[in-house]
């Protein structure tokens, strides 16, 4: 079983996976950064050098070997659910649960995060606010077509979101 986090960039993934791993005594893990580690270079780096198709494929092949381990909870990339097959194999691992945001909130979160400039490439020709509302209307669907579980962030402190994803698990969960 998988517990797989999803949402938009800002949207808290990273750091309410290790909160979930503590709680369940499971792992964690965050695929941009097994990724980027393998790689040898940043996520920025593969967009500019290599273009964003050839990061969208490493994504999704290391997301495939990542939903085949058990007791696992991970963190992916905003755009992992941009791939039909990435989706569907996500869901068939276990519970998807998308941490959802508004764009203002995310793009507050973003601009705050000193990671940012260095980390993420800009996705679209606008970038900033547009580009965050702009991708979010295109993703919002596929976001919701995966999650099993959905999670309203705003307002609430990462150990709430944390307390209110284990509160919403099945019954059967394992
Ligand atoms: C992306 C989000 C990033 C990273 C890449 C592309 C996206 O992950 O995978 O820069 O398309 O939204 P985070 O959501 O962890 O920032």
């Amino acid at each position: 079983m998988i517990l797989t986090l999803i949402g938009y960039r800002g949207s808290g993934k990273s750091t309410i996976a290790p909160l979930l791993a503590q709680a369940l005594g499971w792992e964690w893990l965050d695929a941009d950064v097994v990724l980027e580690a393998r790689a040898g270079r940043s996520i920025r780096e593969i967009f500019a050098e290599s273009g964003e198709a050839e990061f969208r494929r490493l994504e999704r092949q290391g997301i495939c070997e990542h939903l085949q381990r058990s007791k696992l909870v991970l963190a992916t990339g905003g755009g992992a659910i941009l791939n039909p097959d990435t989706r569907r194999e996500m869901r068939a691992a276990g519970p998807v649960v998308w941490l959802k945001a508004d764009a203002e909130t995310l793009h507050t979160r973003i601009t705050a995060d000193h990671t940012t400039a260095e980390r993420r490439p800009q996705l679209t020709a606008t970038g900033g606010a547009a580009e965050i509302s702009h991708l979010l209307a295109v993703r919002e669907p596929l976001y919701r077509e995966t999650a099993s579980i959905v999670i309203e962030t705003r307002g609430l402190t990462a150990a709430q979101i944390a307390e209110e994803i284990l509160s919403r698990l099945p019954a059967d969960f394992s």
